[in-house]
């Protein structure tokens, strides 16, 4: 077992902590506040080449491997959370099932533009009555020859007005269940698709989260990925990978908590002395620090088990479940550590814990992750 980066992934590693320090922290707090979407940040971290990052550099991508693709994502989670999930579905959700399961003709016209951070794109499954069983979608694809109809109703889209390229997960054969749902290519503009207000969040409040509504949209045959029926399976192997990029998110931004409360325990005095140096804030650090390494250790775990082309669905699942509840646990630790200063948004850690909760829920509830855990270890 071999437990040390290569100098290469310490060097991505480094290039997105110095962008998250020098291009996030300025204005997220402002950001935050007026849930300010960061655009020119997500502009600058296209060019990076952060937001295709696995991508095969023939379609414009980093040619990156899944563990740096953590890495960048707890540097940028550390300090901006509602940046870094636009890193999150570029990457995991809309690039890679364009990239592994999209004809040529897609790839060409959908991914390239996508890889190189000139557009942004969407992954489309939650509905009002379709978040955790995925399965029951109620938008209708309905095939018409040489088009599919679209209608129905989108929730909860990440990108959802930033984005240009739509994969939009909808059934045409109801009879046949999930066997039954499509996924599709859509286009901001096309006639009938129009995008709902953006949602008033509790975290990741500079994250562009929309409802999207589609009435009678005609979306042309060659848009459909895969063959007809091949959505839901598109999704679950999309959302896989995803997993494992939320897992880092949640990982960095418990390694972001609590490298503020190391640093403000070590600098702030009570009772003669720096309140880190009291065994009740030591004995918090050190809890903190053992279940962030853990947290990392099953993250870079999942990454490594997808870059050597074995399955990650169980390691995905295991790191996201086990990595929210840390960053949960550890940001509330960070606040109370901050004391009054946490509760005040100056000092960061009240934004951390309010982000980390998003963790738990997205890409999959830890309901739906112990789900996907107990069936494997059932089996
Ligand atoms: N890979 C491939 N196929 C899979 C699969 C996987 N990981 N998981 C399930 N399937 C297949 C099964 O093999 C089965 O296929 P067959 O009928 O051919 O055998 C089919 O899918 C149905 O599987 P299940 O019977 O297991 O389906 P289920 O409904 O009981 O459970 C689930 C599946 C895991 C709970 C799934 O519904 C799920 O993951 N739900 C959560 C959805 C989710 O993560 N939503 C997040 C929204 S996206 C988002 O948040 C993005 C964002 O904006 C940040």
């Amino acid at each position: 077992m071999y437990f040390e980066l290569s100098e290469e992934q310490q060097m991505i590693r480094q290039a997105a902590r110095d962008f998250a320090q020098n291009e996030l922290k300025p204005g997220v707090i402002e950001r935050d506040e007026n849930q300010k979407f960061p655009a020119e940040q997500v502009k600058a971290l296209g060019q990076l080449g952060f937001l295709g990052m696995m991508v095969d550099p023939k379609y414009n991508g980093g040619g990156m491997d899944s563990v740096s693709y953590t890495l960048v994502m707890e540097e940028l989670s550390k300090i901006d959370a509602s940046a870094s999930v636009v890193v999150s579905v570029n990457n995991s959700l809309v690039c890679y099932g364009l990239e592994k399961y999209g004809t040529e003709a897609q790839k060409e016209k959908y991914l390239k533009p996508l890889a190189a951070g000139e557009k942004i794109g969407a992954f489309c499954l939650s509905e009002p009555e379709a978040g955790s069983d995925a399965t029951s979608q109620q938008t209708t694809a309905e095939d018409k020859g040489d088009y599919y109809l679209l209608n129905g109703t989108k929730n909860w889209i990440t990108n959802g007005s930033t984005a240009s390229i739509y994969l939009v997960i909808a059934q045409t054969h109801p009879e046949l269940k999930h066997k039954g749902i499509n996924v599709f290519i859509v286009e901001k503009g096309t006639p009938g698709f129009t995008i709902g207000p953006k949602e008033n969040k509790l975290g990741i409040r500079g994250s562009d989260t929309h409802s999207l509504m589609f009435n009678d949209v005609k979306v042309p045959k060659e848009n459909r990925i895969g063959e007809d029926g091949f959505g839901f399976k598109f999704a679950m192997k999309t959302l896989e990978g995803g997993r494992i990029g939320i897992a880092a998110q949640a990982l960095g931004i418990a390694a972001g908590a609590y490298e503020l409360a190391l640093a403000y325990a070590k600098q702030r005095k009570a009772f003669g002395k720096a309140i880190a140096e009291h065994q009740a804030i030591a004995f918090k650090l050190a809890d903190m620090a053992t279940q962030i390494e853990a947290a990392r250790l099953l993250v870079h775990k999942a990454a490594w088990l997808k870059d050597q082309g074995l399955s990650y669905t169980l390691a995905g699942s295991m790191a996201k479940v086990f990595a929210s509840k840390v960053a949960m646990e550890v940001t509330i630790e960070a606040v109370q550590i901050h004391g009054g200063y946490g509760f005040v948004k100056e000092y960061h850690v009240e934004r951390l814990m309010r982000d980390a909760k998003i963790t738990q829920i997205y890409e999959g509830t830890s309901e739906i992750q112990k789900m996907v855990i107990s069936r494997d270890i059932l089996a």
